[in-house]
């Protein structure tokens, strides 16, 4: 289906943005505060509960001792630590202020009034926002449980279409595409409309049948894999993102792109966490022992989980009074657990969760225990400051 821009009536005798622009729901980010709670698990924006790598932090602390310089437009040293990671040729690589930076970039590189967008019902909201802010027209592809269906994004498919959005796995959902499925895309789109696949959670999946899109991104002609550092390696605050993809796609970015989009201590510190490798793991296994943990206790309570690969999982209420997301949110809140309310992405019976500390999984899942038997909501409230 396409969705059709409507604006507000511009009011005369002032500056109006262009048309697309206040048709934007402007990105409301997971909240991080329970108010008059001790103490907050912050379990809404899908970070990591290790953090960044020491080193990653000591590179950071270092840059953060001159600041009077302006930084290397070219992000030479990330660049060369990606390329050294994947062992890919850094000119194939464009680094971006997070993945959003990327995602809007290619928007505006390759997208304007009268073109076409295409993404799945669920995908990363980041999408819709880039198309209006280029001008143009999101066309959204229905899925099929909750997973994108290359079907249903295939036949949307028009002269129109510029781009095609894919987050694999998906934000919400933590549902994702066999690597057989990606390339049966790419291969029934035209040759002109590029692939974008945006593999923000690749780190975390486990499964045989699965690949980044790193080999596409390498060979075709029309795709870019984007990724970020803001997930598994803890640097969501630094604001590091980066794609690889064909020459002449990295060429026309680099035209738009901001000359200092990147800063100082982002470069060194992005350097620093993609050599440590050992980290990265130890991210991996902690996130591989308790998500299936976490989707067999909440399972056990009555609840449905959509099974998942990424470090976080999609929770389903119920349309019961006194059982609603809604209110499971509320309570979660009162014990400073603070999920995420996925409304926003058509699913107003859900909740995300993003997997914690060990601390944090054992809190939701007795909240949710509680929650559930009809126990109230006594929790740690202490009537005090919000930390
Ligand atoms: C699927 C997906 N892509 C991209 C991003 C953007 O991440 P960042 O801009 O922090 O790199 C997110 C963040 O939530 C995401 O979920």
């Amino acid at each position: 289906m396409t969705a059709v821009l409507k604006d507000p009536i511009p009011a005369p005798g002032r500056p109006e943005p262009r048309p697309g622009v206040l048709a934007i729901e402007a990105y409301v980010p997971g909240k991080s505060h329970a108010p008059g709670v001790e103490k907050v698990f912050k379990l809404s924006s899908n970070e990591t509960p290790l953090g960044p790598s020491e080193k990653a932090l000591a590179a950071f602390a270092e840059a953060g001792r001159k600041l009077e310089d302006y930084p290397d437009g070219s992000a030479t040293v990330l660049r060369q630590a990606i390329a050294t990671a994947y062992g890919l040729d850094p000119a194939r690589i464009i680094c971006g202020a997070g993945s959003d930076e990327i995602l809007n970039l290619v928007a505006h590189t390759y997208v304007g009034p009268g073109d076409e967008v295409i993404f799945s019902e669920h995908g990363f909201l980041v999408y819709k926002i880039a198309t209006l802010a280029s001008g143009g027209t999101p066309v959204v592809a229905k899925e099929r449980d909750l997973t994108a269906d290359v079907d249903a994004i295939l036949a949307l498919v028009t002269p129109q279409t510029r781009l095609v959005f894919l987050a694999n796995p998906n934000n919400p959902t933590g549902t994702y595409l066999p690597f057989d499925e990606v390339r049966r895309l790419h291969a029934g789109l035209p040759a002109n409309v590029l692939l974008v696949l945006d593999a923000a959670y690749a780190e975390y999946v486990r499964r045989n049948d699965y690949e980044t899109g790193l080999e596409l991104a390498l060979t075709a002609d029309n795709v870019l894999m984007s990724r970020t550092f803001s997930k598994i390696h803890g640097l969501a605050a630094l604001r590091i993102g980066w794609a690889v993809g064909p020459a002449h796609v990295i060429d026309a970015m680099n035209r738009v792109r901001g000359p200092f989009n990147m800063n100082t201590p982002a470069l060194l510190a992005g350097a620093a966490a993609i050599a440590d490798a050992a980290h990265v793991e130890k991210a991996v296994a902690h996130n591989a022992r308790w998500l299936p943990w976490l989707t067999e206790q909440i399972e056990g309570l009555g609840l449905k989980v959509t099974p998942s690969v990424a470090n976080f999982l999609l929770i389903h209420f119920p349309d019961t009074p006194g059982r609603t997301a809604k209110e499971a949110d509320a309570f979660l809140m009162k014990r400073g657990l603070v999920l995420r309310q996925v409304a926003s992405y058509g699913l107003p019976h859900a909740l995300r969760m993003t997997v914690g500390t060990e601390e944090a999984n054992h809190l939701v899942v007795a909240a949710l225990t509680d929650f559930m038997s009809g126990n109230g909501p006594a929790g740690q409230e202490t009537g005090g400051k919000d930390k």
